[in-house]
Order: structure tokens, then C-alpha cells, then sequence
């Protein structure tokens, strides 16, 4: 009689993994990653779904996103999502559907990048470009932190990755590419007071640089890293990551960028 008892005990236990993804409360964690359908935001998603995480895959035009949406449709535990950096309204509502849900790992990770352009080359700046780059490398990866604080503070060691450039505002040290690094300077600078917060409120915020990857698509040149290996890589960072270092950048590799 006992054994039956125990038996059914066990089934019931087993059952909700058995037919589906597991939420909060659960032992499976969650990732939200934006800019996921391509480049190193797709790359995240694969990684951490190969590592049974529910991974919220963030991309801002959702119906174009081809290669995500079949990588959704044959794995389970990804749930795509429309998020753009420059719609702050439409970041509130994405957060407030996922409310009272734990994230362990947010990764910021859509950004403009480019260059060079004239456009961003003193002597020749477009200033009608300005608020578009602030608005999506700056504004936006310091809004969806605030968005979604509640649900890092809600996890048991969360964190909050923000990619960069790799060498602080002296990033890309050439003409042609102002309003990427600066943008990228200005978040760095927002989240060392997110990591300020962080500290207070238990979650792990950390500045990341992936290396020189080849997302464009055409030759890789000497000193690029390969895409896995930048993933992987970025991944044991975030794992290692202590709440003592907040507000420090790393490399994908584990080293720190010289000031
Ligand atoms: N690749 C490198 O060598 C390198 C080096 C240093 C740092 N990083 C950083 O790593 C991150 C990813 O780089 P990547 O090479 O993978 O870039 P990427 O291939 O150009 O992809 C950029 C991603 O950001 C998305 N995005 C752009 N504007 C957006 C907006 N307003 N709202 C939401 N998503 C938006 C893009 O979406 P769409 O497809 O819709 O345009 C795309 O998914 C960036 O933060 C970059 O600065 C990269």
C-alpha cells in the first residue's frame, strides 16, 4: 500500500516537467536576451537553450525574424517576444507581462552598430542621427534594466549583462564611428549605477565585451573571435560573476579591458 502511495507521489511530482515547460518557482531558470534574431543574440539563445534555461528571446520585429521563429518552433523552452529599445511604452508592457516572474540573466545585447559612416565622422556628423543612436544603445538598455529590476530582484542570484565595446569610451580609435562608441560609453556610465542599485538590492550587474565577431557576414579578419567561443565564453563570466565585482566589464576570454 505504502509503495502505491509512493508511486503516485512520484508521478505527481514528475508530471508538470513531463508536459511542459516549467515556470516560477521552479528549478528551470530564465534568460531574456535582446536582439535575438541574429548575430550574438541569437547565438545566446542557442547556448542557453542547449542548457534547458526558458529563454525569452527579444527581437523587435518579430513576423522578420525567420531563422528565430523555426528555432522557436522546434524548441520548446523559447518564447519569442517583440521588443524594440526605442519604444519605451511597448518595454513597460513586455514587463508587465512576464510580472512576478523571476529573470536570472538579462542580457542587453541589441544595439546600432555600424561604421564608418559620415554621418558619424567630425567635420561631416548628421545630428538628425543623435537621438536615434542615444534612444537605442543608451536609453534603451538603461530602460529595460529598470523594466525588468523586479524581476532580477526576484531571482535567487540574478544578473544584468549590458555588451560594450571592449575598451571603455576609448573604444574604436579611429574616425567614423562616434555615436556607436559614445552611445556605448554612456551605457557603460549608466550602469555603474545600476550596478550601485544592484548591490543594494542582490542582483549582479556586469559590463560585457564579446570580442571582434564576425555578425556581418563577410570575411573574418585577424583577432576575430569565433561566435561560439565569444558566446561560451560570456556565458562562464556571467556564472563566475559575484555581486563584490559589481559594475566591473570583462572580457568574453575573463580578462578585465585596461582603463
Ligand atoms: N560583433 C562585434 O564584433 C561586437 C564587438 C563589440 C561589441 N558588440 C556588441 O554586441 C552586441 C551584438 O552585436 P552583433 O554583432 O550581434 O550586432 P548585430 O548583428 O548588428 O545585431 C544587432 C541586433 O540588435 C537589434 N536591434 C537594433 N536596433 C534595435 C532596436 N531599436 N530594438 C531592438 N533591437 C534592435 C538588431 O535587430 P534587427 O535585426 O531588427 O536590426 C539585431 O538583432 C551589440 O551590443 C554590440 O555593440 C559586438
Amino acid at each position: 500500500m505504502n509503495r502505491i502511495v509512493l508511486l503516485i507521489a512520484i508521478v505527481c511530482i514528475s508530471l508538470p516537467a513531463a508536459v511542459g515547460p516549467v515556470y516560477a518557482g521552479s528549478a528551470q531558470q530564465t534568460v531574456l536576451i535582446t536582439g535575438s534574431n541574429r548575430g550574438i543574440g541569437f547565438e545566446f539563445v542557442k547556448q542557453y537553450s542547449d542548457k534547458g534555461f526558458r529563454v525569452i528571446a527579444t527581437t523587435r520585429t518579430p513576423a522578420k525574424a525567420d531563422d528565430l521563429n523555426a528555432y522557436a518552433k522546434s524548441h520548446s523552452n523559447v518564447i519569442v517576444e517583440r521588443l524594440d529599445l526605442v519604444d519605451l511604452e511597448g518595454i513597460d508592457a513586455l514587463a508587465a507581462k512576464y510580472s512576478g516572474q523571476p529573470i536570472d540573466v538579462l542580457i542587453s545585447n541589441a544595439a546600432l552598430l555600424r561604421g564608418p559612416d559620415k554621418g558619424q565622422t567630425f567635420g561631416t556628423m548628421d545630428y538628425e542621427w543623435f537621438d536615434q543612436w542615444f534612444h537605442t544603445n543608451a536609453r534603451g538598455p538603461l530602460k529595460v534594466a529598470e523594466a525588468f529590476w523586479p524581476n532580477l530582484v526576484a531571482s535567487d542570484n540574478g544578473i544584468v549583462a549590458s555588451l560594450t565595446t571592449g575598451q571603455g569610451r576609448h573604444g574604436i580609435p579611429i574616425l567614423g564611428f562616434a555615436y556607436y562608441k559614445a552611445s556605448k560609453a554612456a551605457i557603460d556610465n549608466f550602469f555603474l549605477d545600476v550596478a550601485r542599485k544592484g548591490k543594494r538590492d542582490g542582483v549582479r550587474v556586469v559590463t560585457m565585451s564579446p570580442g571582434r565577431v564576425n555578425t556581418g557576414g563577410g570575411q573574418s579578419t585577424p583577432g576575430m573571435v569565433p561566435i561560439k567561443d565569444s558566446i561560451s565564453g560570456m556565458i562562464s563570466v556571467f556564472e563566475a560573476f559575484t555581486l563584490e565585482q559589481n559594475g566591473k566589464s570583462f572580457r568574453h576570454d575573463g580578462t578585465e579591458p585596461t582603463p
